[in-house]
């Protein structure tokens, strides 16, 4: 008994005096930054099916033709889906996402009417198609990663047009962009260079804990997949990517880094800006969880 209560005192006794010998207290010194993380800190295959190490719902939702209806059709059961086809055959009504798509057309042409907002957003030969699949990228001029809605921003205030990143109109114009890499794989390099880097910032981010319930990303989307939250029922982060921007009831559009903030603000953290580099890491790293996944818009969510 006396040997296992004296053993914290002798163990506190003996680092107070080992800090005090090696390091005297610096009495201007900043308290170091609140950093906990979320662990296990995982390691993500970046490619939709490293879904296979978390839920293993990959090989329910990986192909539309595929289906299985009776999860579609429980409750209980139909997060497995991953929430992917909530389009058709889920929804073959015109819904928000449709006008959406409208308003993006008209102001795309309009800003690509002398051919430079589409150069400026990296259109090769192909036009836009692909183009969405390809963002998050390194941008040569700016010397960063950029995200496809910061670069529509960017662009379009060249051609004169404030494009606030996260506006129904910037997101309209993503959404339109999107919809010529239907169907197309996401294919982000996060192997090599400063898509690598931000990936793996990006990942420490997602498990970092923060805010008043002091949960990070990864607290719900990797270690509770499949628990009710309030009425929701918490996917993995695979594949997610594809439907954004999303026609949102509750919205009019929601860009995925509108859609951070929303889960930010729902745990009592403080939310960035849409385009703040934090937000831009977070990006890569859910667009690279979503290589091999196809861009499916315009998309409907609740
Ligand atoms: C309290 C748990 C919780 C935390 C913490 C949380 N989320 Fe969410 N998140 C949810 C729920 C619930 C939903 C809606 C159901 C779903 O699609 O998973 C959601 C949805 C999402 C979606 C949309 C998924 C889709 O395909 O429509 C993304 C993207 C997302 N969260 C990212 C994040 C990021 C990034 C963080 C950290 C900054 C985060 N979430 C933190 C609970 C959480």
């Amino acid at each position: 008994m006396i040997r296992i209560a004296g053993f914290p005192l002798v163990w506190g006794a003996s680092t107070l005096l080992g800090l005090a010998l090696v390091q005297p207290p610096a009495l201007s010194a900043e308290p170091a930054p609140y950093r906990e993380m979320e662990r296990p800190l995982e390691t993500y295959i970046p490619h939709a099916s490293g879904d296979r190490k978390f839920s293993n719902t990959y090989r329910y939702w990986k192909d539309p033709k595929n289906l299985d209806w009776r999860l579609a059709g429980n409750p209980d059961e139909n997060w497995k889906l991953n929430w992917k086809f909530m389009d058709p055959p889920f929804n073959q009504a015109i819904h928000g996402g449709h006008f959406a798509l409208d308003r993006g057309e008209s102001l795309y042409k309009f800003l690509n009417r002398g051919g430079s907002f589409a150069a400026c957003l990296g259109a090769g030969k192909g036009g836009l198609k692909g183009l969405r699949t390809s963002y998050p990228r390194y941008d040569k001029t700016l010397k960063r990663v950029v995200g496809l809605e910061e670069k529509i921003q960017i662009c379009g205030a060249i051609e004169g047009r404030v494009l606030e990143n996260g506006s129904y109109d910037n997101s309209a114009i993503s959404l339109y962009i999107a919809g010529f890499s239907k169907g197309m794989p996401m294919r982000i390099d996060v192997s090599k260079g400063p898509l690598k880097e931000a990936f793996e910032r990006g990942r420490r981010l997602y498990h970092t804990r923060a805010g008043r319930m002091n949960f990070a990303c990864a607290t719900c989307h990797i270690h509770n997949v499949g628990k009710h939250l309030r009425g929701n029922t918490v996917t993995t982060p695979f594949g997610d990517v594809v439907h954004f921007p999303v026609y949102r009831t509750k919205y009019e559009l929601q860009s995925l880094q509108l859609r951070f903030m929303e889960c930010n603000l729902d745990t009592g953290t403080q939310p960035l800006l849409p385009g703040s580099p934090a937000y831009t890491d977070l990006e890569v790293f859910l667009s690279a969880l979503s290589n091999g996944y196809a861009v499916t818009v315009p998309s409907e969510r609740d």
